[in-house]
């Protein structure tokens, strides 16, 4: 058997070399590497040799397979270049013609707004982490001090997941894991953008699906001089001029003090624009953090992406946002 293995082996071999076109090649394929060829009935004849000949046969007919395998390859390749090298000296083609552009894809504007965002912080020291979209009700709520009775949860129209999870309501959860993978140990500096969802009449300016960069910085001695401060640099290299910010209290279950900030330019007597939420993190919330709020404190903020984005490019829906009109999206 092993015999008429390397004899037919050899002869398939030759009639590869020698196939005088891609249709000849693909005869050979069908035929003598086909199921019912006869190479395949020798690796199925391999029942009846002695247990002890069994392998090396087997190893044989396998190498044989990969050899003609690889013949045929290299013989289509020379077709195939054959076939280029003839259109390259066709006449009619001009190598020196430009190709057609290809077609590229757009950015995001939520994109370009949120690695903007990061940028910015990453150059004070935060590092960019996130979190997961379907979240417990225990990381969304009840570590954020919302528990299940609090008037709090009705401000969020939530999503339910029939596992008892939720689409998470903003990306305050986040603070949570990120404290608690740092076991104690600060500074922690992060920000966590990504999507928020809520269960809402969508208009011009509420859709169910938006963006949110979540902020968390903890050390000892943070206080709200650090919030106003990093956060007045923030927005102000994101706005590319000077402003001024403004705290106002706001109640928010997590922090404490709560506040909603607004920016305009600086020394202007214009509008105030109200940016985002924020407020130093609450003690109950540090501790579900692992954090001692004895030795440490530190402040957090939640700012939605969409508007921002709508404020920079001029969009005037925020239902574009998640459209996936390429009309939209081609502007950016
Ligand atoms: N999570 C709040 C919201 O979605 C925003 C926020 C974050 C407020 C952090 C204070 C601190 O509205």
């Amino acid at each position: 058997m092993k015999a008429r293995l390397d004899s037919l082996t050899a002869e398939v071999l030759d009639r590869i070399r020698a196939a005088p076109s891609l249709e000849a090649l693909r005869q050979i394929e069908q035929t003598d590497l086909a199921r019912k060829g006869e190479l395949l009935s020798l690796m199925r004849g391999i029942r009846d040799l002695p247990e002890a000949e069994r392998a090396a046969f087997g190893q044989a007919v396998n190498r044989a397979r990969q050899a003609l395998e690889e013949a045929v390859a290299a013989r289509r390749d020379t077709f195939s270049s054959a076939l280029v090298s003839a259109a390259v000296h066709d006449a009619r083609f001009d190598p020196t013609e430009p190709a057609e552009p290809l077609p590229r894809g757009h950015l995001h504007p939520i994109t370009h707004i949120r690695r903007e965002i990061e940028a910015i912080f990453m150059g004070l020291g935060f590092s960019v982490v996130d979190g997961p979209e379907v979240e417990s009700e225990e990381y969304n709520f009840d570590l954020l001090n919302i528990p299940a009775n609090h008037p709090a949860r009705d401000l969020q129209d939530t999503m339910w997941l029939e596992s008892g999870h939720v689409m998470r309501t903003h990306t305050s959860p986040v603070q949570l894991r990120a404290m608690r993978r740092a076991e104690g140990k600060v500074p922690l500096r992060v920000v966590a953008p990504g999507r928020v969802f809520r269960n809402e009449q969508t208009d011009a300016t509420h859709e169910h699906t938006f963006h949110q960069v979540e902020g968390l910085m903890i050390d000892e001695g943070v206080s709200v001089a650090d919030l106003k401060g990093v956060l007045n640099l923030v927005l102000g290299r994101l706005f590319g001029g000077s402003i001024e910010v403004r705290l106002r209290p706001h109640y928010f279950p997590f922090v404490e003090p709560g506040f909603e900030l607004d920016m305009r330019p600086a020394g202007s007597a214009g509008k105030w624009l109200e940016m985002l939420g924020c407020g130093m993190v609450h003690p109950d919330v540090l501790r579900g953090g692992g954090m001692d709020p004895e030795r440490v404190s530190g402040f957090a903020f939640g700012m939605g992406l969409d508007r921002l984005a709508m404020m920079r490019y001029g969009i005037d829906d925020v239902r574009w946002m998640m459209s996936g009109d390429p009309r939209f999206l081609q502007q950016f």
